[in-house]
């Protein structure tokens, strides 16, 4: 089996390790990987290439730094070529970016099945480039592998039990990877840390982009910060938007973390808080409560288990739940939301029988 892997953006290399690690365990497996270039910074994606092993990229398109319409299209075309070129039997692509949809969209036109991994998640807005490219990869593609039974749920809504494709419940790569990782972080960390801070990350563009949100975001985690040590490994898009809006901040800000600093920052914070969609599930597998700085989560299993508050960007709502937190012993972080670490094996073992008949 021929298997051709777009990866581009830092939480897709996080996924790929999971399943490239799986991959290389089998017999008959090849996997050509494609890096788009999406994220290119080192501390955004050849730390993750290093650290988590994942094997190299046979190619990388450099596609970067462009308006959503430039860097899909240059994607999509460079894509192209390497289908032609490769000839794989199927096409993986990851998430919701426009790494995955540019994947998906090359693929689907020179007729080789798209396979999506996190297929499903909805946040029912429109307006976020991610629910777009979600709800379009999912169109297209020809087998689903969701993580949770509330993926199966939108799916079935949006009909695709009458389409001609496959949908199955696998359950997250991510956890699969947080339970390999968290053995060898602890040797493998760099930082230095004190335990009981709150752990912040902030990039979607409905918060950085957004002025008025933004500045709301970061005065609620400065009142915090008094209190409890706010870090905040800060994403790029957000550094150049606050440099832009001329706004100052004293929280502990560092630059972007690797996957095992990551792992030791939510082993020893308190408390989460952040837009990300990995990071708050990241905060459950290591017990932490988790405040959603957007309007909308994909991971309503959480919130509907009183571990994660979805709060947007008002200060108030914010700082209402990091009382209400801070107050309530962690008690809740038993159950099994997101398979047990199994679903690389079950993906793998669909995609073979897949590839088997066509
Ligand atoms: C992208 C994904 C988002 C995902 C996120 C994870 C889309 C539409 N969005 O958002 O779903 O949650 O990745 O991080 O695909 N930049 C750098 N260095 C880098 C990477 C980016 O400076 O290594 C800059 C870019 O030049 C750009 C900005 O950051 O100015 C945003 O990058 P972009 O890839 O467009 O979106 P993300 O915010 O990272």
């Amino acid at each position: 089996m021929r298997v051709m892997t777009i990866v581009g953006a830092r939480p897709q290399f996080v996924k790929a390790a999971a399943l490239s690690r799986e991959f290389a365990s089998r017999e008959g497996i090849e996997e050509i990987l494609v890096h788009t270039g999406q994220h290119f910074d080192a501390n955004m994606s050849e730390v993750f290439f290093t650290e988590m092993e994942i094997p190299r990229p046979k190619y990388n398109l450099d596609v970067h730094s462009l308006g959503h319409g430039a860097m899909t299209g240059r994607m999509l075309e460079g894509i192209e070529d390497l289908i032609e070129k490769e000839r794989p039997d199927v096409m993986l692509v990851y998430g919701d970016t426009n790494s995955t949809i540019a994947g998906a969209l090359a693929a689907t036109k020179l007729h080789v099945p798209v396979c999506h991994v996190e297929a499903g998640l909805r946040s029912f807005n429109m307006k976020m480039p991610e629910e777009v490219n979600r709800i379009l990869t999912d169109r297209i593609s020809d087998v689903l592998y969701c993580p949770t039974d509330a993926a199966i749920a939108n799916l079935s809504k949006e009909g695709f039990d009458g389409f001609d494709c496959e949908v199955v419940k696998v359950g997250d790569v991510m956890q699969d990877a947080a339970l390999f990782y968290a053995q060898k972080s602890k040797e493998r960390s760099t930082l230095k840390l004190e335990p009981g801070f709150v752990l912040c990350t902030l990039h979607r563009a409905e918060n950085t982009d957004d002025p008025a949100r933004l500045k709301s975001i970061v005065e609620a985690l400065e009142s915090i910060h008094e209190e409890s040590e706010v870090i905040l490994p800060l994403h790029p898009r957000t550094k150049k938007k606050l440099e832009d809006y001329g706004m100052n901040s004293s929280l502990n800000i560092i630059d972007p973390v690797g996957y095992f600093d990551m792992i030791e920052l939510l082993k020893k914070c308190k408390m989460v808080m952040t837009d990300s969609g990995g990071l708050q599930k990241e905060a459950f597998f290591f017990g932490k409560y988790c405040i959603t700085l957007r309007d909308q989560t994909e991971w309503v299993e959480l919130v509907e288990h009183g571990v994660n508050r979805v709060v947007g960007a008002d200060g108030d709502k914010i700082l209402n739940a990091y009382r209400k937190f801070s107050s309530r012993p962690s008690s809740k972080f038993e159950l099994n939301l997101y398979g047990q670490g199994s679903a690389s094996k079950n993906i793998t073992d669909h995609l073979l029988q897949f590839t088997s008949k066509h």
